[in-house]
This record gives C-alpha cells, sequence and structure tokens, in this order.
C-alpha cells in the first residue's frame, strides 16, 4: 500500500506517521492496488468486528489493533414508494455512530506507529469515538468543541477520561483554536488530517456490498444503485465509494458503480453549493446553524475530493430545510424502529425529494446511512 496525494499525486510510505501532503496540504489516500481475485471473500475473518476485512486495511500487528466490537451493522431492507430502500443501521455501534470505525482504525494504525497522545476538534460524535477507542487503546486524547456542544457530550466525553476544551461555534473554529495550541506531542486525527479514518469507513461499503449479496441469487458481493449519506466532513462518502472502486479493482462485483448522494441540510450547505456551481472545491459556509450537529462542518478539508467522488458517481448532491428534519426523524423511526439521530432524519428527507423528483426511480435499490443515534439529543 502506497499514500497519494489527492491533489498533486505525491506519494508517501506507510511505514511512517503521516498527516497530510507535505507538498499542497490536501489529503492523502490509501492506494493499495488490488489485482482480480488476489483474494476472496473466503480469505476474510469470521469475526465480528472490522478487523475482519483487514486484507483491506493497512497492515498492523495483531497485538496494536483496537476493538469493542464496531462495524457489521445491520442493512434492514423496507417496500417504499415503489424502491428497496435498505437502512445501514450503524446506530448499533459502541459509541451509537459509524465514528467508530474510523476512530477504531486511525487510533490501531497511530498506536502501532507510536503515538501516545491523540487531539481533535469535533462537533460531537466523533470526539466520543476517539475518546472511547483511545481509552480502550490506553491513548491519551484531548478534544475541542464549539462551545454549544449539549452538556451531556461533555460528561461523556470525561467519563471516559479525555481532556475537553470548549472553542468557538462551530468545529471549525474549534479546529482553530487547537491549531494554535498543540504542540508536536500530540497526534492530530482530524477528518482527512490523517489517512485512516476514511479507511476505517469503508468497511461501511464493503459490508454494504456484502450484505446485499445475501439477498440475490446468485449469493456474490453486489452494489446498489444509489447510497445516500448526510454529509458534513465526508469521510463515510468519501470512504463507501472507495470501497466500491476496490470491490470492482478484486473482480468480485461485475455491476456499475453506484451513484453517491450528498445531503446536507439548507443551514450548512458547502458542499451542495459547490457541487450545483459546478466547482471543483468547497468555500467557507458562512454563519452555519442546524440542529444536526454532525453535519455543521462549514468548511470541509475533504470537500475537492467529496466533489470529485459525487461527479465519477453520476451522483448528486441536496440541501434539505432544517425545518423538515423532524418529521424526517419521526418518520424514519416509526417506518424502521432505528432511535436514528437528526443527521441520518437529513439523508432519509434527501432520498425522498429524490424519489419525488424521479431522480431515483422506480424499483432502484437505495442504501441510505444511518449514521448515529439520537442518544445524546
Ligand atoms: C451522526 C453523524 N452523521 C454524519 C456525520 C457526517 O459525517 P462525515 O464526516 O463522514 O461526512 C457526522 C459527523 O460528525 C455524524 O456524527
Ligand atoms: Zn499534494
Amino acid at each position: 500500500m502506497t499514500l497519494t496525494c489527492t491533489a498533486c499525486k505525491a506519494t508517501y510510505t506507510p511505514h511512517l506517521l503521516q498527516t497530510v501532503c507535505r507538498k499542497c496540504g490536501q489529503p492523502l489516500r490509501a492506494d493499495y492496488f488490488f489485482r482480480p481475485k488476489q483474494f476472496t471473500a473466503d480469505d476474510l475473518e469470521v469475526f465480528p468486528s472490522l478487523w475482519r476485512y483487514h486484507l483491506f486495511l493497512p497492515s498492523i500487528p495483531e497485538l496494536y489493533r483496537i476493538s469493542l466490537g464496531e462495524a457489521n451493522t445491520p442493512l434492514e431492507a423496507h417496500d417504499y414508494r415503489e424502491c428497496k430502500v435498505y437502512l445501514k443501521d450503524e446506530t448499533v455501534n459502541p459509541t451509537g455512530s459509524f465514528k467508530d470505525r474510523g476512530m477504531c482504525l486511525a487510533l490501531s494504525v497511530a498506536r502501532a506507529l507510536g503515538v501516545t497522545h491523540v487531539a481533535l476538534p469535533s462537533a460531537g460524535n466523533a470526539a466520543i469515538a476517539a475518546a472511547t477507542y483511545a481509552l480502550a487503546g490506553g491513548l491519551n486524547c484531548r478534544v475541542y468543541l464549539p462551545e454549544t456542544i449539549p452538556a451531556v457530550f461533555i460528561t461523556e466525553l470525561q467519563d471516559s477520561g479525555a481532556e475537553v476544551i470548549l472553542a468557538g461555534q462551530t468545529i471549525a473554529e474549534a479546529g482553530a483554536t487547537m491549531a494554535g495550541q498543540l504542540d508536536d506531542s500530540w497526534f492530530n486525527v482530524s477528518t482527512l488530517k490523517e489517512p485512516y479514518r476514511v479507511e476505517g469507513k469503508k468497511t461501511m461499503g464493503l459490508e454494504i456490498a456484502e450484505q446485499l449479496g445475501l439477498t440475490g441469487d446468485p449469493k456474490e458481493w453486489d452494489f446498489p444503485d444509489v447510497v445516500v449519506y448526510p454529509t458534513g466532513g465526508g469521510t463515510g462518502l468519501i470512504g463507501i465509494w472507495k470501497a466500491f472502486q476496490e470491490l470492482l479493482n478484486l473482480d468480485w462485483v461485475r455491476k456499475p458503480l453506484p451513484r453517491m448522494v450528498a445531503v446536507q441540510t439548507e443551514g450548512c450547505a458547502p458542499v451542495v453549493k459547490a457541487f450545483l456551481d459546478g466547482a471543483d472545491a468547497t468555500t467557507p459556509w458562512l454563519d452555519p446553524q442546524t440542529c444536526a450537529l454532525g453535519l455543521n462542518v462549514p468548511s470541509p478539508l475533504g470537500g475537492a475530493w467529496m466533489l470529485s467522488v459525487l461527479r465519477a458517481s453520476r451522483g448528486t448532491a441536496l440541501a434539505v430545510p432544517e425545518n423538515d428534519i423532524t418529521g424526517a426523524q419521526q418518520r424514519l423511526a416509526e417506518i424502521s424502529g432505528i432511535p436514528a439521530g437528526p443527521e441520518a432524519a437529513v439523508a432519509w428527507k434527501g432520498m425522498e425529494v429524490l424519489m419525488e423528483k424521479g431522480w431515483i426511480k422506480e424499483g432502484e435499490r437505495v442504501v441510505v446511512v444511518v449514521t448515529g443515534d439520537n442518544r445524546r439529543y
């Protein structure tokens, strides 16, 4: 595996601790160069954790792997408006969100490369996942959160032994404070400032293809037609797309790649704006306001990468009104029984809009990623 800059294509060794590209500051991507049938599904581990997919992940000695039983989450099928809608239920992860996948991997690899202190700014869920996996892995953890964060996050973070610093109104402002305070003893695990949170989230895409395959005849790994994703920093969108491409390279799936959809709220929609403007990069969203805390990311580092995924997949991006979130959350709960948070409700609403517009067509198979639960709202 080699780490490649997503912008200038400079390459970096995975045997040393890496952050972003030293030449241009853009995120690094892990490239594996899989050959057709280099390994098969029979080679996967059977144990239920993210490490089941270790052949798709950076290779580290087993003793450094942290695991709390994350991943292997249900993919539930529902008939909805002439479509098959599959809900990828990430609420069952140890801390209630898909952030566990990214932190599981990023902190395990960091640990293997000698890191003892990790820090990040977060809108909430990523901090909880980082603190929980840091505790499990014996790492020190410091998190920077916006001052508006609900108190329940702070208590839970402190219970996990994390150092909590409140700064500013958004994750961007918290991140700016962090940048001014951290010295070299801390490893920055912010979204896309290191290459492996994406790799952890990639396992969602692997599971979607594996689980969809189980519903088909013959039982081969398969792609849906559309994946709808509530988008903030973008690691999930990017990771799922990356999984699909790697499965094509391995020749495990021979179907057209899914169309990827980024849904944001009208209160903070930098990716949607850039997509609709035909831009190659996002511009900072001024005065971001949304009740979906995980989507309050006004200036994502992965903006250009997300836009390239949306275009390469013939996907789309749309923003839904803040006022529609609660209703969508109720419908999602009624249909599925999943205690989904507002971020997932944003994706659900986006899917409904795309069905009404005919962008999602009758009979299509749509995966909605239910990224997190509502326990801290
Ligand atoms: C529940 C939830 N959904 C979605 C997101 C956005 O995720 P991403 O950074 O992968 O775009 C977050 C981020 O905090 C989140 O907590
Ligand atoms: Zn570069």
